[in-house]
């Protein structure tokens, strides 16, 4: 290998930019050069490509988002966009790409490593959704970003002894969701995981623990449930309690990434050119049982992810009543 791209794709992420930048920092101390793909697939299609050096990633890594933009590209899902996009990154001599991104980006990297480039995933999105690693890159901020924001909702809803309905983002995944119950408390929390958790349950349990003497209430509905105005208004009506709904959205993706997410990024990206360096291809990068790891990139698609059942029944049991 002797030059790396490196490319973000999908949704940006807290932490994005300290493995760009631990990217860089490693590939150029082992004598490889580094270019940077602008706006994901999109922009390799439309050849954005610039030369990075480590200057150019110096003072990134507290910054939220992505440097190198990022971007959902169709064109790049047909055959002949991943040819051309296989035959432009060896134009530019590109013969090891580092992909940042969810699921999706990798399918990308999996068709480029068949087409002859070494490729190497990364896993960044705030969803926690990726089946072979225990972290992905911004969650850990996202959380926290949404658990502070829970936090000062609560504040007031106590205050006006109403009941909240925040909804969490995560797509089809319920981490950040479970993730803020246990660490915010809630009386119920609505995930697509666990549908057995139904409307009427919530209405019940809120009823329940107004006699119980609780005079506040939150729910905590993930974005793969969704429909929180619907919901508040539902829950309003079936007990009489005010209730209020606030979709914490984008807010969650941004910031500047926590001490964990900095140096979790900031090992993948390290390992990532490790791998390329070792010859590596198709292979992803994942933090499982405690170490960092990689998997071959079809075997990591492959796996199937499921809520943690005990963390799960952690979260019933810190309900108050
Ligand atoms: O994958 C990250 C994420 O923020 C999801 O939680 C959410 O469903 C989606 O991206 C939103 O995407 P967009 O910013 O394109 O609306």
């Amino acid at each position: 290998i002797n030059t790396i791209g490196v490319l973000t794709s999908g949704g940006d992420a807290p932490g994005m930019n300290a493995a760009i930048r631990a990217i860089v920092r490693t590939a150029i101390a082992s004598g490889l050069n580094v270019k940077g793909i602008m706006r994901g697939y999109a922009g390799l299609l439309n050849e954005e490509i610039i030369d990075m050096d480590k200057q150019s990633v110096s003072e990134i890594m507290r910054r939220g988002g992505t440097i190198l933009y990022t971007a959902r590209c169709k064109e790049f899902m047909t055959e002949e966009g991943q040819q051309k996009a296989a035959e432009i990154l060896k134009k530019h001599g590109i013969d090891g790409l580092i992909v940042i991104g969810g699921d999706g980006s990798f399918r990308g990297a999996q068709k480029l490593s068949a087409l002859g480039i070494n490729t190497i995933g990364i896993p960044g999105t705030i969803d926690l959704d990726i089946a072979c690693t225990d972290y992905t890159i911004g969650f850990d901020t996202a959380v926290n970003t949404a658990v502070e924001a829970i936090d000062k909702i609560k504040d007031t809803s106590m205050s006006h002894e109403r009941c909240s309905i925040i909804e969490v983002m995560g797509r089809n995944a319920g981490y950040i969701a479970l993730w803020c119950e246990i660490a915010n408390g809630a009386d119920g929390i609505l995930i697509p995981e666990k549908e057995q958790f139904d409307e009427q349950d919530l209405i019940e349990t809120i009823l329940s623990n107004r006699l119980k003497g609780k005079k506040h209430h939150v729910v905590i509905n993930a974005e793969g449930i969704g429909d929180s105005n619907r919901l508040a208004k539902r829950i309003e009506t079936a007990t009489g309690i005010e209730t209020r709904a606030t979709i914490l959205g984008h807010i969650q993706r941004g910031g500047s990434p926590t001490a964990k997410d900095r140096v979790y990024a900031s090992t993948m990206g390290a390992y990532a050119v490790d791998l390329l360096s070792g010859g590596a291809t198709n292979r992803v990068i994942a933090y499982k049982a405690g170490q960092f790891t990689d998997f071959d990139i079809d075997e990591a698609l492959a796996m199937k992810k499921t809520i943690d059942e005990y963390q799960f029944l952690i979260s019933r049991l810190m309900v108050m009543y």
